[in-house]
């Protein structure tokens, strides 16, 4: 099987990971990579939002599956042109894609689904948003409708907050994804990620993490994409899954269905979690980044099989073999990230690690200079290994991390402390 995977960061470096070692796949080409994923695959200089381009370049290169990597190819409808096109594609269609692309879309299928999420309220108007606000007070959350990197939600615990997050939302700060403002009841309770396959009908469970978002140890500093994760996340026990399975992923599965936009290819969904009982925070659909990276590493060559057969519709009879372990990821940044940061330092010592099935350095911002990986992004290395226990598998990524010589980069020492 000839195999396209849209992407280059460790989200995809992880895929592609997993992906090469099942013998179904013959030829791996990632779309545009970085320089960890060119150990592994041919990578594809390609516009990935521009879906003519890319199913044109599949059918030249004789691709049989397309695995997307990020949101904005989703949301942009590439996965429908692909399929237009013939090909087999593991990813949801642009309209399926709203349950990330738009906050009060996703909202809407809650109340239809019955799935309990925050209270909300939805504006295009300023002043009916802050009388909106000076009537709730805070805490209180203010999120930008649309796709904006990560940016968009401002968890406000003033009013004055709250106000000038209006203002900046609805005055331009985020472009036309900013053109709606969502106001939520902000919710306590502790945070983690469900990760489920669907083939439109069909909701298949592959796991469980959670990640630390804020840049420094102990939780603390600005927000990030996230700093590292761990699998399982011990919040989400058997119980609390199996109600979110219940009252929320399969609710809203169905409802998708109904509207005609059945939904195909991973659901992230986030949760808040309080006395047992899990509450939506928000879709993603696609994998988180870097939870992907210990799934992956979980799920190993089981992950190629287990997508085809969402992107084929018989997940009804696909099984997930589970590994009783637990796999961690630390995020490897460039100094400065998630502000202004350096780009170009070189990243040294990574040649002498081991890298096997328990033990991995996914790259997640790379490029090559002159025969040496240096820094080209913000989160720049995933390092990652797997474990008997959560302890066991930090032990081995911190042992990782220690033997990479980059002085330009720094790492949370205190990845997974509250599972520990
Ligand atoms: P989102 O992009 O919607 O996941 O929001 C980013 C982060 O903001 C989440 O991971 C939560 O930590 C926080 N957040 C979002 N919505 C709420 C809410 N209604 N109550 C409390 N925290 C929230
Ligand atoms: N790590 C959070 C995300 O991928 O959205």
């Amino acid at each position: 099987m000839n195999i396209l995977i849209l992407g280059g960061g460790g989200r995809e470096h992880g895929i592609a990971w997993a992906v090469k070692q099942n013998p179904k796949c013959d030829r791996l080409i990632v779309a545009p990579g970085n320089a960890g994923i060119a150990a592994i695959a041919e990578c594809a200089d390609l516009d990935i939002l521009d879906g003519a381009a890319v199913a044109e370049f599949a059918g030249e290169a004789g691709i049989d599956f397309v695995i997307v990597g990020p949101e904005a190819p989703l949301a942009a409808g590439v996965a429908d042109r692909l399929r237009d096109a013939g090909l087999l594609v593991f990813g949801p269609s642009g309209a399926a894609a709203r349950l990330e692309a738009s906050k009060s879309f996703t909202k809407e299928i809650c109340d239809a689904a019955g799935a309990p999420t925050a209270a909300w309220a939805r504006f295009d108007d300023a002043e009916a948003a802050r009388a909106h606000i000076r009537a709730h007070g805070a805490p209180i959350v203010v999120k930008a409708d649309g796709l904006a990197a990560g940016k968009g939600v401002i968890v406000a615990m003033t009013e004055e907050e709250a106000l000038a997050a209006v203002d900046d939302i609805l005055g331009g700060a985020f472009g036309s994804a900013g053109a709606e403002v969502v106001i939520e009841e902000f919710m306590t309770g502790e945070e983690a990620s469900y990760f489920v396959l669907c083939d439109g009908e069909t909701v298949l469970p592959i796991g469980t993490a959670q990640d630390h978002k804020r840049v420094g140890d102990g939780d603390t500093g600005p927000n990030t994409g996230g700093m590292g994760a761990y699998s399982p996340a011990p919040v989400l026990s058997d119980a609390v899954a199996e109600r979110a399975l219940d009252e929320i992923v399969r609710p809203t599965v169905a409802e998708m269905a109904r509207r005609g936009m059945p939904y195909q290819g991973v659901l992230y969904v986030g949760l808040m979690i309080e006395n047992g009982a899990p509450r939506l925070v928000e879709y993603n659909v696609r994998f988180g980044d870097p939870e992907c990276q210990v799934l992956m590493m979980r799920l190993g060559a089981q992950a190629l099989d287990l997508m085809q057969a969402a992107a084929e519709g018989r997940l009804d009879k696909a099984q997930v073999n589970w590994a009783d372990d637990h796999a961690m990821t630390v995020v490897m940044a460039a100094a400065g990230y998630p502000g202004a940061y350096e780009k170009g330092s070189t990243i040294g010592g990574l040649d002498a690690l081991p890298e096997d099935s328990r033990r991995m350095v996914f790259h997640a911002g790379t490029a090559e200079r002159d025969g040496q990986v240096v820094a080209a992004g913000g989160r720049v290395l995933n390092v990652t290994a797997r474990g008997e226990t959560l302890a066991e598998a930090r032990e081995a990524a911190y042992a990782m991390v220690d033997a990479i010589d980059w002085p330009g980069g720094f790492c949370r020492r205190d990845i997974g402390w509250r599972a520990l």
